[in-house]
């Protein structure tokens, strides 16, 4: 392994109206990398998709030459739609969640009574990445982290000296994901978090999104050290039943993203929209007074 490959070059975009960050990791221009969260536009008022912000990764990888190895996601996301499917087949690459999708695939396959075909077993990822299985980016290696608590699902990707958090930790000044989705747990998260946290001080820690407070600008990079010192939910010293009491308070006061019905349905289809009516139309469905 060459000592560039312990380092990764990483390149964060931010999507405004999701407050979510799409990463690019890669070695060296021209090389390989891997694309973490993407975010396909959606307008829930006209039910309509746009790619600019796919389209921002999209120049970003052509700028640098980049060969698509891996369209990586750390979970089945709630409050934005995958843009996996239209990056893989402009880009290439191979699509990949955490195995325990398959538990959300089945839980909102009741949800929203899927048509009886909807398989529940992730095969509409590429590939389901295991607890501490390895992967390659070219000369980078890969490693992933089951970190469930935020949803049963979720894993981060350590790349290098690099680890993609998804929904676990947010910056220092924000905190930790919620934990009342359907399987989410705050003792759960609580440990996941610490298991991240048991890595070397100056691991740099990559967030999913950004909420900036009191007009601080967009920041989306921390290290372990920094959460370990400064994260207002789950510094040193916080008990983890301190941590599921402040927890489980406060996600009672949240209200569901505005997106999580369309970006639930199409998420656990790897991006892809529901099956098409007889009149050549996909729908998403709005459960009422069920959730
Ligand atoms: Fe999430």
């Amino acid at each position: 392994m060459t000592s560039t490959s312990l380092k990764p070059q990483v390149h964060g975009i931010f999507d405004p109206s999701t407050w979510t960050v799409t990463y690019v990791v890669y070695d060296k221009e021209g090389g390989a990398c891997a694309i973490v969260d993407s975010v396909l536009d959606y307008d829930p008022k006209s039910g309509r998709t746009r790619t600019d912000s796919a389209d921002r990764v999209i120049a970003f990888v052509k700028e640098k030459r980049l060969q698509v190895a891996w369209i990586l996601e750390t979970h089945a996301h709630a409050d934005h739609l995958t843009a996996a499917p239209y990056l893989k087949a402009r880009l290439g690459g191979k699509t990949a969640i955490g195995s325990h999708i398959t538990t959300v695939q089945a839980v909102f396959k009741g949800v929203f009574n899927l048509e009886p075909a909807f398989s529940t077993d992730g095969r509409q990822f590429d590939h389901l990445m295991n607890d501490e299985e390895r992967f390659a980016i070219g000369a980078l290696a890969g490693r992933v982290m089951y970190v469930p608590g935020h949803t049963p699902a979720c894993v981060a990707y350590q790349m290098g000296d690099a680890v993609f958090v998804g929904d676990t930790m947010f910056m220092p000044d924000v905190g930790t994901a919620r934990c009342d989705f359907p399987g989410g747990d705050a003792k759960t998260l609580y440990q996941s978090v610490k298991k991240i946290l048991s890595l070397p001080d100056d691991t740099r820690l990559f967030m999913c999104h950004d909420y900036p407070p009191n007009e601080r600008a967009v920041q989306f990079e921390t290290t372990v050290g920094e959460q370990r010192r400064k994260n207002i939910h789950v510094h040193d010293g916080i008990s983890e039943e301190q941590f599921v009491e402040m927890r489980t308070k406060r996600d009672a006061t949240l209200e569901m993203p505005v997106l999580i019905l369309p970006a639930v349905q199409v998420n656990i289809r790897a991006g892809e929209l529901p099956p098409k009516d007889d009149n050549g139309v996909a729908y998403l469905k709005i459960p009422v007074n069920a959730l």
